[in-house]
């Protein structure tokens, strides 16, 4: 049977792989997959631009099994690649060359909550979208949210430090975490915050490993605060003119109203969710969209109403539509949400970059001026969080072009745009982290001195660089 052949093919490349064998010796409970299409799986994560080639997936289901497979990496020299959903969007958790893939999937349970303390203590691998209920079970909100929220893991989240569609109001997976477990790079367990409220007691580790991508070790547990869940809201969908509109309507919304999430995109992204199954918001294309969701009791109701007609008035806003229900709430929020699953077919070039608010207009009014220059033929899609001063900017591929030259032309002009946001002070990664797909870019967001001292940091807690080596920057 299928089982059996697949059980005597791992047992073969164990005989095969003497560092394998070991560590099957060593931790005969551990459960390690060596089938190609497991490898397949777990070796690439969203980018789908490299070829996976893991050298196996090892699925530790405790902190001491994950403390055990660090020290045997270091014995044999082999590389650790973190693994929590695989939905990552820069090739953080791409294993392409014989790394042993730590798969978090079966550490994924929720370990305590304190109602006094308003904490939930979880395995990193625990999925955002069960946090999510677990924190409702108890009349409470984990705020951080996007749409990888059902497959995507804390883990996950706090080593790219995920932002999401709440950031306006709530802050980045940073602002949540109270404490949080690492295995380090040399198998040392370190137990960090330990879900303090105050602590001045010298630097603040824990925030080393947010953000870290893998690169200092495996994160095994947190512990997240939780907060009250908002008043009810309600959803709009207004449609724009252009860009300047579009500060304006933030600008006019942000002190009229409670904004739970301020969200853009552009005619090229709805025509895609469109195309996709999204049903469609207003007779007439626009060129920009927002989606506002908002406190919505009565008095705001109101606000919203003379906010929406003064943007009327004044020709930023052509067309509106708020929600009546949870259903049409859901339904304007497919238009926002769905678009990264509406481009993954055509596997787009993606761009994640920041800047202040403050600095958006001339910061967009150049890299609108640059990507309009050197992309005339291309379809390029807007979309993002713009009230955080984070725009995703997605190029789709000519389909007579080759990938290659494609991702080529691609790098080429990202160089340009890091060269814009160096001058505007900006991020090349606001929230998707730098992985594989921006490491040529990170010194035009960070100084010589800081990559040195990230450098640094990462020889002393993963001396032999075998935490995902590659990804971040390159090895010395
Ligand atoms: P993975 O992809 O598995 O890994 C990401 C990185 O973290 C890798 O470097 C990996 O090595 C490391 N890592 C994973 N687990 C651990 C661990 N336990 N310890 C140490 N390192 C670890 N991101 C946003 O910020 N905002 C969004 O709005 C957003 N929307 C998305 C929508 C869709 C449809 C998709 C597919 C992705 C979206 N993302 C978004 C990107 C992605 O979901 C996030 O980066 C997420 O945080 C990745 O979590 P993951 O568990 O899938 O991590
Ligand atoms: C989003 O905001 O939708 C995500 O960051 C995903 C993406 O950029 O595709
Ligand atoms: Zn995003």
């Amino acid at each position: 049977s299928l089982a059996r052949w697949r059980s005597l093919l791992r047992l073969l490349s164990m005989m095969t792989d003497p560092r394998l064998a070991v560590l099957s010796q060593s931790l005969p409970q551990l459960r390690l997959l060596t089938d190609a299409a497991d490898l397949e799986h777990y070796g690439r994560d969203w980018t789908r631009r490299w070829t996976p080639a893991p050298l196996a997936i090892a699925l530790p289901s405790t902190v001491e099994e994950v403390q055990a497979i660090v020290r045997w990496a270091r014995e044999s020299g082999v590389a650790i690649v973190p693994s929590g959903g695989r939905t990552g969007l820069s090739g953080g958790a791409v294993a392409a060359n014989g790394e042993l893939v730590l798969s978090l999937e079966r550490m994924n349970r929720a370990l305590g909550f304190d109602p006094v303390d308003r904490t939930l203590t979880v395995q990193a691998g625990m999925p955002l979208q069960a946090v999510h209920d677990a924190a409702g079970e108890h009349g409470l909100v984990y705020p951080v949210d996007f749409a990888a929220r059902g497959s995507c893991t804390i883990g996950g989240n706090i080593a790219t430090n995920a932002g999401g569609i709440r950031v306006i109001r709530y802050g980045n997976t940073r602002e949540w975490v109270a404490g949080l477990k690492l295995v380090d790079g040399r198998g040392e367990l370190l137990d960090l915050g330990r879900g303090l409220v105050k602590n001045s007691s010298g630097y603040d580790l824990r925030h080393l490993a947010v953000a870290s991508e893998g690169t200092l070790g495996i994160i095994v547990e947190a512990t997240l605060r939780l907060t009250d869940p908002p008043p009810p809201t309600s959803v709009m969908l207004l449609a724009l003119p252009d860009f300047d509109a579009l500060m304006r309507v933030f600008e006019t919304l942000r002190s009229k109203l409670r904004l739970e999430a301020f969200e853009f995109f552009t005619d090229r992204a709805l025509h895609h969710v469109l195309a996709h199954g999204a049903q469609k918001p207003f007779d007439e294309v626009h060129a920009y969209y927002v989606v506002v969701e908002f406190a919505a009791g009565e008095a705001e109701q109101v606000a919203a109403l003379s906010a929406f007609e003064q943007c009327l008035g004044e020709g930023w806003v052509l067309d509106g539509v708020i929600s009546q229900s949870d259903a049409q709430a859901a339904q304007l929020w497919r238009l926002r949400e769905g678009i990264t699953e509406a481009l993954a077919q055509y596997v787009p070039y993606k761009n994640d970059v920041s800047v202040r608010i403050s600095a958006m207009p001339a910061f967009l009014a150049e890299t609108r001026a640059l990507l309009g220059r050197e992309y005339p033929h291309f379809d390029v899609v807007w979309f993002g969080h713009i009230g955080d001063g984070n725009l995703h900017i997605n190029v789709l591929k000519p389909e007579a072009m080759a990938q290659a030259d494609f991702v080529a032309e691609c790098e080429r002009v990202t160089k340009l745009l890091a060269g814009a946001l160096q001058r505007h002070g900006g991020s090349i990664s606001a929230e998707h982290g730098i992985g594989l797909v921006k490491k040529p870019y990170l010194a035009s967001t960070r100084s010589e001195a800081e990559i040195a001292l990230m450098r640094g940091i990462r020889r002393v807690l993963d001396p032999d660089g075998l935490m995902n080596p590659g990804k971040l920057f390159d090895e010395p």
